[in-house]
């Protein structure tokens, strides 16, 4: 039986900083962010946007009915989680009107939990054909003000709905993963922002990278050759390129290369979006690359701290008629520019616990799902009542 995601949803925020914008305010020559990171603009939340409800917009983007009523399990992959008790899958549940026989959790590895939850939702559904799974990743990426992280920053989220015979993508059973215990990116609970070992971070995410894909060759007697496209877990698009190229170069593999432009075109917009940047970097490449029915891309999950994971998926017949890619470049192209002060004050407000209520600004976020604030120290959620 074929099992793999049948839809992809996406769903960024409405606002975003031109990382031209932040390099000059910052007195940076903008090629450092836009050549060396390989980083072009950067979304960012209103304050009436967060991992549950960006997630709960990402899979309101792809879901009929039938789905609603096939669905049994809900998987919520974050490292930016709301509560450290309630899951916000929960939140989610309610939110999408699912059914009440439905399992779902919140799960956090740093940025590998939606690979967990892919494999686990594959393995779902080996058991139970005629359900589906939905698996949300969803994170904002914030390391705060002037520093070296600062420009690989972003928010968005990923909706993936697995099933059998998947209309975008089969998973193959071939995984390689590891698990080591290094501190090169962390988010302690006292802490509002990420905080990161930079270089140290790229050098275990690289050292993993050829650890499981060498795993993986091994594995299947594969080779290189063997696939259309590599996507990589993005936190910014020059890393993988340059991973990439410790296996091969462009003059040998030109277009798993040119792939690899496309397969960032969008992270490149949206910045790093933590658990759902590989799933990002694979609705990009499905998006905007020639591919063709049985075509194998590899899939490279890195989550800090660390997991890995090598893995492939095969391209489905026809999958281009079931992508939205119009309504995703629209997204993006109509989300409204903050200044480097907006985006600064933003970035600085805190919620406290004390009772706050939001009033959605049509201009800041023109989102379905919205966070409405806080009452009672309970969080509330609504929907925008003029899409109704
Ligand atoms: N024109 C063109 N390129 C320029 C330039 C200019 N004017 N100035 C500098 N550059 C290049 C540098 O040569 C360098 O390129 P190479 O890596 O190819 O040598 C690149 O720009 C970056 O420069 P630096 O290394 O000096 O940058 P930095 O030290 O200020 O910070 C960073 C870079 C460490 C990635 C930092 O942005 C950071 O800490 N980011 C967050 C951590 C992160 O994303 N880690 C990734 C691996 S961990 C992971 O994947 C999990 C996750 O999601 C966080």
């Amino acid at each position: 039986m074929k099992i793999g995601i049948d839809k992809i949803g996406f769903f960024a925020p409405n606002l975003y900083v031109d990382l031209k914008d932040l390099a000059e305010a910052r007195g940076i020559d903008p090629n450092k962010f836009l050549i060396g990171l390989g980083q072009s603009e950067m979304a960012i939340c209103p304050e009436t946007q967060d991992s549950v409800s960006l997630a709960a917009n990402a899979a309101y983007n792809i879901l009929t009915e039938e789905d609603i009523n096939d669905i049994d399990l809900l998987i919520f992959a974050t490292e930016s989680g709301v509560d450290l008790s309630k899951s916000g899958a929960s939140f989610i549940h309610g939110l999408l009107n699912l059914k009440s026989n439905v399992r779902s959790i919140e799960m956090k590895h740093a940025c590998y939990s939606a690979t967990f939850a892919v494999q686990t939702a594959k393995a779902h559904i080996a058991l139970n054909p005629t359900k589906k799974a939905l698996v949300l990743a969803s994170d904002l990426a914030i390391y705060g003000l002037n520093n070296s992280a600062e420009p690989t920053q972003g928010a968005g989220a990923i909706a993936l709905l697995i099933s059998k015979n998947p209309k975008l993508v089969e998973i193959e059973d071939d995984s390689a993963f590891l698990t080591t215990d290094v501190l090169d990116f962390w988010k302690p609970i006292y802490s509002d922002v990420a905080l990161v070992d930079g270089h140290f971070s790229n050098q275990k995410y690289q050292e993993s990278f050829i650890e499981v894909y060498q795993a993986y060759l091994e594995k299947t007697n594969r080779t290189i050759n063997d696939f259309k496209a590599i996507c990589l877990h993005t936190p910014y698009s020059k890393i993988g390129y340059k991973t990439l190229k410790m296996i091969t170069n462009e003059d040998a593999h030109p277009e798993l290369f040119n792939n690899y432009q496309l397969a960032t075109t969008l992270n490149r917009r949206v910045g790093n979006i933590y658990t759902g940047a590989l799933y990002l970097s694979l609705l990009s490449l499905l998006e905007r690359a020639n591919l063709k029915y049985g075509d194998r891309i590899g899939l490279y999950s890195y989550g800090s701290g660390a997991v890995a994971e090598f893995f492939s998926v095969i391209v489905s017949k026809d999958y281009e008629k079931h992508l939205n890619k119009d309504k995703n470049d629209h997204m993006l192209n109509n989300r409204m520019k903050l200044s480097i002060k907006e985006y600064e004050e933003l970035l600085l407000k805190k919620i406290d616990g004390t009772d706050i209520t939001f009033n959605q600004m049509d201009k800041k976020d023109n989102a379905y799902f919205y966070f409405k604030g806080i009452s009672n120290h309970q969080r509330l959620y609504a929907k925008k009542h003029n899409f109704e």
